[in-house]
């Protein structure tokens, strides 16, 4: 049964947070779990309803999975199947980084093609050309990529930096005969963090975290062990609703660096390293005018919880989504909760203009998509009276206890079925 969140708020938040373990780094690296007959254990594994599916799709293709706490073991010995199922793929998008390595390791992989969602159309050119590049027979059939051959490097330019397009193509790589250049790469703390968990397992790999990957195939990879750096988007989110809320939550098991974003674009924010954790504090005063873009831009993440905290700068702020062509069905919930928020659409990009410094009331609203559910949960906290925000599933895919973790510090978040409420 689906549930929702009931917000009371204007609650004084004190105490800690420990920060998971990055989804997006999480989830590919379970994707190269194929890349080896050996086991591959990942310490720091963010406990989410998408690395659920992930392991879930990994099994129907044979996998053996281990999860204790927040370990998560895998290991493909063999296959039972080629096919990822459409009803599993569709979930969560990012299972289409299964088909690299897999078609890497075992020279055939069958991929339900993703589809579109509630970002926009979202292609994956990238991937498929890519994969072609390097020798793979690509064929379309009732929905699903057929994918067979023996891959061999090449030199491929992106025509944008993919992030799982980037990673798909870096997993195919380390068991391709040869070299294989990437240009125009995405650069993601993720990425790095992929790369290095290959480069463990025995993968010959250079240049990530700048614009050209080169990779030179070896003909096998082991297991290895690998704790997954600290989740950017949950540390950055946390700190926003500390700065929301005037609170006082420290934030554990996170690093300076994760921080990055929200003080280049809101350089009043202070961040304080304590012995208890990170303490991220306001107030912020400045209007901002921000353009998402590839790392080491302004992540589309992180788009809707900058928004929140613009609508509470006195003056006016503006928000331009350049990423996606979607995604800013945040805003129209924002002004259920008194936000002052106009989006005009210049040239096929989203741009909002923030009519900040107007206090929010609660209201009724509902979740799109996970970024602009967790805003929505940003702005109940620091809204006058209760707000209902209902399709929380989309939550769960990328915070792990969220509401547990802001009960934790004072919040007044309850989960109930949503028909009962
Ligand atoms: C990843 C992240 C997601 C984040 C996004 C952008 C994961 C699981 N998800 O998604 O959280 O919001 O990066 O930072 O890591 N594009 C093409 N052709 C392709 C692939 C992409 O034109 O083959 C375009 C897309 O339409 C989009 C842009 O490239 O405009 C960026 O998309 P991409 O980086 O691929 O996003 P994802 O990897 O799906």
């Amino acid at each position: 049964m689906l549930e929702q969140f009931v917000v009371q708020g204007g609650q004084p938040l004190k105490g800690s947070i420990a920060i998971s373990g990055a989804k997006n780094a999480a989830l590919k690296m379970a994707c190269a779990a194929l890349l080896t007959d050996d086991w591959l254990i990942l310490d720091n594994t963010p406990v989410l309803s998408d690395m659920v599916i992930i392991c879930q799709i990994l099994e129907e293709l044979g996998a053996e999975i281990n999860w204790k706490d927040n370990q998560l073991s895998i290991r493909v010995k063999n296959l039972k199947t080629h096919r990822a199922r459409y009803d599993l793929v569709r979930k969560m998008r990012a299972s289409f980084v299964l088909l690299g390595p897999m078609l890497a390791r075992f020279g055939r992989a069958e991929i339900s093609l993703p589809g579109g969602c509630s970002l926009g159309v979202r292609p994956v050119d990238i991937h498929l050309n890519g994969l072609r590049a390097m020798g793979a027979n690509i064929e379309l059939e009732d929905g699903y990529v057929i994918a067979t051959g023996q891959l061999h490097g090449a030199e491929i330019m992106l025509h944008c930096p993919s992030v799982t397009g980037t990673e798909n193509l870096v997993m195919a790589a380390t068991l391709a005969k040869g070299r294989t250049i990437l240009h125009n790469v995405a650069k993601e703390p993720e990425i790095i963090d992929l790369c290095n968990c290959l480069i463990k397992m025995g993968a010959k790999i250079s240049g990530h975290g700048t614009d050209t990957i080169i990779i030179d195939g070896v003909d096998n990879l082991q297991g290895t062990t690998h704790r997954i750096i600290p989740d950017r988007l949950e540390t950055i989110t946390y700190a926003i609703a500390n700065i929301l809320t005037h609170g006082h939550i420290y934030l554990t098991n996170t690093e300076a660096w994760c921080f990055d974003a929200l003080t280049s674009c809101f350089p009043e924010v202070k961040i304080h390293h304590t012995d208890f954790g990170f303490l991220a504090e306001g107030p912020v005063m400045n209007t901002v005018n921000l353009t998402t873009a590839p790392y080491p831009g302004l992540a589309t993440d992180l788009q809707a919880q900058m928004m929140v905290l613009a609508t509470q700068i006195p003056g006016t702020s503006y928000i331009t989504e350049a990423v996606f062509e979607n995604r800013m069905m945040h805003v129209p919930e924002l002004c259920r909760m008194g936000a002052d928020i106009t989006v005009e659409d210049i040239q096929g990009t989203n741009r909002a203009t923030i009519h900040g410094g107007v206090p929010l009331s609660g209201a009724p609203v509902m979740a799109t998509d996970l970024r602009a559910s967790v805003s929505l949960v940003l702005a109940g906290l620091c809204a006058k009276g209760q707000t209902t925000i209902s399709r929380i599933y989309h939550l769960d895919r990328g915070y792990h206890a969220l509401d547990e973790k802001l009960n934790a510090c004072g919040a007044n978040i309850d989960r109930v079925k949503q028909e009962a409420a």
